[in-house]
């Protein structure tokens, strides 16, 4: 590859995904960012990519939303690693997202708008909404058959994406309604993600979108014993987002990558380039935000944007096309995974340890008894050490790294590093 063409321009941040060009890979989600036309406008103007609208209903579903309706789960330091929420869809009618649509994608051309609908299950339901939205401008329509509150309660949300059938029979109805492109967003909440994927991918959808959020309760008040968060003393399984649920939307996103050709919205814990990043790398072509937005506001994007491009630019990537599905293509089944590499715990920083006995309570009590202390020094021996790592995960220093690679021949480890 030319280095020096790709330190002269800017990297090239624009995508394509399911027919759609985006100008970066950043989406903000179906949720409270994307529930009035002058929040999109201004995320637009802030730079975001794309938009999925707060999914609309038809006007004769009535919905009710309670308050309050939102918790977090923090850290030791207090920051917010996870978000619960039990809101449900756009409270604005089918007429007002209309005239938005009409509006906003007259005025940025080039952001892609997408249209998240959800309706009962019925044929005329679906087509009557999406129908709507096709003629409004929208650039797709995105089917929520994953929200995981109240409307389960009504077989619709989650209720529909844990039916493979009712799922395929939607997405059927959808396709063969309008001449949009139609990503469906699917729910965690089943036992096999890609099965599902692949039904709806054989009725023809486009796209597919996950994850929404993983249910959950999100505590209990200690004072009072009621679930949290608490309406009038009582609470509802909610759904699940932000930081702490990256991993479960990296295993979806890789799962459904590796088990069908279409293209692939990455959602869940997005905050930074680097989760970006991540969600490519498993399969994902763009990735769609909204915790990360609503805690820390649109602003988020120049920064993603930034670390982004200095990344594409620091490892050469022309396109992100490029490095999409990488790391989906490098899982496999435990069984395989090799028994002749190995890693075993050393010290790499010996000075900075402040001798806080973390390592050595972690693997007197959990582990192999390989890490002892003389004085105050900390010592691993080699030979006891099975390379678990969790000495490494547990020091707050980064005193103890893993080494590897170790090649088993026999029964003895040979570092050949
Ligand atoms: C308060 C709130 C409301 C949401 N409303 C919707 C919705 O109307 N439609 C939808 O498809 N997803 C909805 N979601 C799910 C998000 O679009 C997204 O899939 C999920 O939050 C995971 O991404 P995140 O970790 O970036 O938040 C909502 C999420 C939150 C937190
Ligand atoms: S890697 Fe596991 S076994 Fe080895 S020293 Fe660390 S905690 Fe002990
Ligand atoms: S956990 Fe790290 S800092 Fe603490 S004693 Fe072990 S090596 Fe030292």
């Amino acid at each position: 590859m030319d280095t020096d063409s790709i330190n002269r321009n800017e990297a090239d941040v624009s995508v394509t995904i399911g027919g759609l060009h985006l100008e970066n890979p950043f989406i903000l989600a179906s949720a409270p960012p994307t529930s009035d036309g002058n929040f999109i406008r201004k995320a637009f103007q802030m730079g975001w990519g794309g938009a999925v609208i707060k999914t609309i209903k038809p006007d004769e579903m009535e919905i009710s939303d309670v308050s309050p309706r939102f918790g977090v789960l923090k850290d030791k330091q207090g920051q917010n690693i996870g978000f619960e929420n039990f809101e449900l869809v756009s409270k604005k009618n089918c007429d007002y997202w209309v005239e938005e649509i009409r509006a906003i994608k007259k005025e940025y051309p080039a952001k892609v708008l997408i249209a998240s609908i959800m309706a009962d299950v019925s044929l005329k339901s679906w087509k009557n909404l999406a129908f709507k939205m096709e003629r409004a401008g929208a650039d797709a329509l995105e089917l929520n058959f994953s929200c995981p509150h109240g409307m389960p309660e009504k077989g619709i949300g989650s209720a529909i994406g844990q039916s493979a059938e009712i799922a395929a029979m939607i997405t059927k109805w959808v396709k063969e309604a309008v001449n949009l492109p139609v990503i469906v967003k699917l729910t965690p909440n089943v036992t096999d993600i890609a099965a599902i994927a692949r039904q709806v991918a054989a009725a023809g959808a486009d796209a597919i979108a996950a994850i929404n959020t993983v249910q959950c309760l999100m505590g209990v008040d200690l004072d009072t014993l009621s679930p949290l968060p608490a309406v009038n003393g009582y609470s509802t399984y909610g759904g699940y987002s932000g930081y702490a649920v990256k991993p479960v939307g990296l295993r979806c996103v890789a799962q459904i990558a590796n088990a069908v050709e279409l293209p692939v919205y990455g959602i869940g814990g997005v905050g930074t380039w680097q989760d970006a990043i991540e969600y490519i790398a498993v399969g994902a072509s763009a990735v769609q935000i909204c915790t990360a937005a609503m805690l820390e506001g649109f602003q988020i994007i120049q920064p993603m944007l930034a670390g982004l491009k200095s990344y594409m630019q620091e490892k050469e990537i022309k396109k992100l096309a490029d490095i999409c599905g990488i790391a989906a293509k490098k899982m496999t089944s435990h069984t395989n995974l090799s028994r002749e590499y190995a890693a075993k715990a050393f010290l790499a920083n010996p000075a900075e340890c402040t001798f806080c006995r973390k390592c050595l309570v972690a693997c007197n009590e959990s582990a192999y008894g390989a890490i002892q202390a003389r004085g105050r020094q900390i010592q691993i021996d080699e030979s006891k050490c099975d390379g678990c790592s969790l000495c490494s995960l547990v020091c707050p220093k980064q005193v103890i790294k893993m080494k590897a690679p170790y090649y088993r021949q026999g029964q003895e480890l040979r570092n050949i590093v």
